[in-house]
């Protein structure tokens, strides 16, 4: 039985409130944050640092921060956010020179590891550094922004994914990120997901202005989890 868990995304949420933000979406049933880091350079666009990771842990979260690293180079941020509370890293494999090295890094840090793959990247950097990641994440936008649609053949590779995963016997998480939302997660879930990124579906919906609006959307999410659980 997949373990689902839903991880929003901060890069849509209100940064002029973000601990008040942080603190709704997981009271309102979501499991992780998903950190979002982009420096205009690997990406084309500039978010947040290791500074507001520590924030939010002085704040008083407590739940997974899962930080997924949109920087090139790689290495020399990954000691900052472990200090700055981070439980997961991942960084796109094509932004690294050294893979090996930079996920033994992140586990020597005490964090769990992750790499990234963007759309249109193969999976075959998994192939040897299996034994080195404890989650594979899968962007089914292309990295830089929120609020863009899900590209369709990521299912296929979801699914690809899922099946090298099973294949390894490993505790690996397997995680999607872009255009997620109630009318495709369940989809998503059925291609092998079972962490969920969702930027704009969940904090874009507080434009609504209904205090309970993060209740109903998780809610929606987990309902739509639950008709994937019962298929499987
Ligand atoms: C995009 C980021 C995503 C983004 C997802 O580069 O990695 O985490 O916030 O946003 P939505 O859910 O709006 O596609
Ligand atoms: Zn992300």
């Amino acid at each position: 039985m997949p373990d689902y868990k839903i991880a929003p995304s901060i890069l849509s949420a209100d940064f002029a409130r973000l601990g008040q933000e942080v603190d709704n979406v997981l009271k309102a049933g979501a499991d992780i944050v998903h950190f979002d880091v982009m420096d205009n350079h690997y990406v084309p666009n500039l978010t947040i640092g290791p500074l507001v990771c520590d924030a939010l842990r002085k704040h008083g979260v407590t739940a997974e921060i899962d930080v997924h690293l949109m920087i090139k180079p790689v290495d020399a941020l990954v000691p900052d956010f472990a200090k700055a509370g981070a439980s997961y890293i991942t960084f796109h494999p094509e932004a690294s020179e050294h893979v090996d090295r930079t996920l033994q890094l992140i586990r020597d840090q005490g964090c769990k590891s992750g790499l990234v793959f963007n759309p249109a990247t193969p999976l075959d950097y998994l192939e040897w550094a299996i034994e080195k990641v404890d989650m594979v994440l899968l962007m089914s936008v292309n990295p830089g922004f929120g609020g863009q649609s899900f590209i369709p053949y990521v299912l296929d590779k979801l699914r690809a994914a899922r099946k090298i995963i099973d294949a390894s016997g490993r505790d690996i998480r397997l995680e999607i990120d872009g255009g997620v939302k109630v009318d495709n997660i369940r989809e998503v879930a059925e291609a092998g997901a079972d962490t969920f990124v969702a930027g704009s579906a969940i904090f874009g919906a507080a434009k609504e202005s209904d205090p309970n609006v993060y209740d109903s959307v998780i809610a929606a999410m987990r309902t739509e989890l639950d008709k994937a659980q019962k298929a499987a």
